[in-house]
């Protein structure tokens, strides 16, 4: 780390990161505005590896479908993976409503307030426990995610890289808003996620954690737009792969042809996403494996 971690650092850190906040924080995400803890762990499921323009209109339409965890936790898996449609990463859709089904039968249907109960439950990671402990119950604990990592590698991580300003000043045209402005930086060794958690716990407003939280990652987002990639010295970085061609396009159009049948051939499927026959057999035979979809003695495939 850069400097020492002072009460006078930590506190012109706050006032940074609130100001801007206050100014251009996003305000109106709906997720935000909410204290319903199946809302907000909706949004945190849906928010992991997706963009949060993607998620904005896909979690409206979810809670239309589902406005309730006992809502969720009664609906066919099809139509859960058909909702999720779009947003990728359809295991998470699956853990949504396995985790929907367990609360309804062991928590009476109510989330625990508890981040260890949280973490207990399908799909729930450290992330996603504290969260919602965090945005739903107002518990003080410190959140790690990719905005707030890259605040906090940015402000307390690295050093001025002048060898590259003068490029980035000539690249850069002078800020037309009154957003602040962010030098190039560069880190000086890999930043791991334990050291990260400690200044996180250092520097969070522990008689506001909710907004703090909320303004970190804003504040990371801000950067994310400003600078390079921060993240990049995070020793837990890694860039999201291409789609095209991938495992994930596979898998995700076979869940989309298969939310409109009831069962489909693989030839079938492969033909109508186009895809060759043996990625969607394999990605078929892995989503068979996580219980998403299931193969009858016939041969042919359909949602578990
Ligand atoms: N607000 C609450 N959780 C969020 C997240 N994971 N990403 C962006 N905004 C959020």
């Amino acid at each position: 780390m850069t400097g020492d971690l002072d009460p006078d650092r930590i506190e012109r850190f706050r006032a940074l990161v609130y100001d801007y906040y206050r100014k251009s924080g996003r305000h109106d995400l709906e997720w935000r505005n909410t204290r319903d803890p199946y809302r907000v762990l909706v949004s945190e499921f849906m928010l992991q590896q997706t963009q949060v323009a993607r998620v904005r209109d896909k979690y409206r339409d979810f809670l239309f479908l589902f406005p309730t965890l006992s809502d969720l936790a009664g609906a066919d898996l099809r139509d859960v993976l058909a909702a999720w449609s779009g947003l990728g990463y359809n295991r998470r859709a699956r853990f949504l409503h396995e985790l929907a089904r367990r609360v309804c039968t062991d928590y009476d249907g109510k989330l625990p307030a508890e981040r260890e109960e949280l973490q207990s439950l399908p799909g729930v990671g450290p992330y996603t426990a504290s969260a919602v402990a965090c945005f739903a119950f107002d518990t003080a604990l410190p959140l790690l995610e990719t905005n707030i990592r890259r605040a906090l590698i940015y402000s307390f991580f690295t050093e001025s890289d002048r060898s590259s300003s003068d490029l980035f000043a000539a690249e850069s045209p002078p800020a037309k808003s009154n957003e602040p402005q962010f030098e190039p930086r560069r880190a000086n060794a890999p930043v791991h996620d334990r050291d990260l958690l400690s200044v996180a716990e250092l520097v969070l407003d522990t008689g506001n954690p909710r907004e703090w939280n909320y303004a970190l990652m804003d504040y990371g987002e801000l950067i994310g737009r400003k600078v390079s990639n921060p993240n990049r010295a995070s020793a837990h970085y890694t860039r999201q792969s291409r789609f095209e061609g991938s495992r994930r396009q596979a898998r995700g159009a076979a869940i989309r042809i298969l939310t409109t049948v009831e069962t489909a051939d693989a030839a079938v499927i492969a033909e109508r996403c186009e895809i060759s026959l043996s990625r969607v057999e394999s990605a078929l035979h892995e989503m068979s494996k996580e219980g998403l979809v299931s193969r009858d003695p016939t041969g042919r495939w359909s949602i578990r």
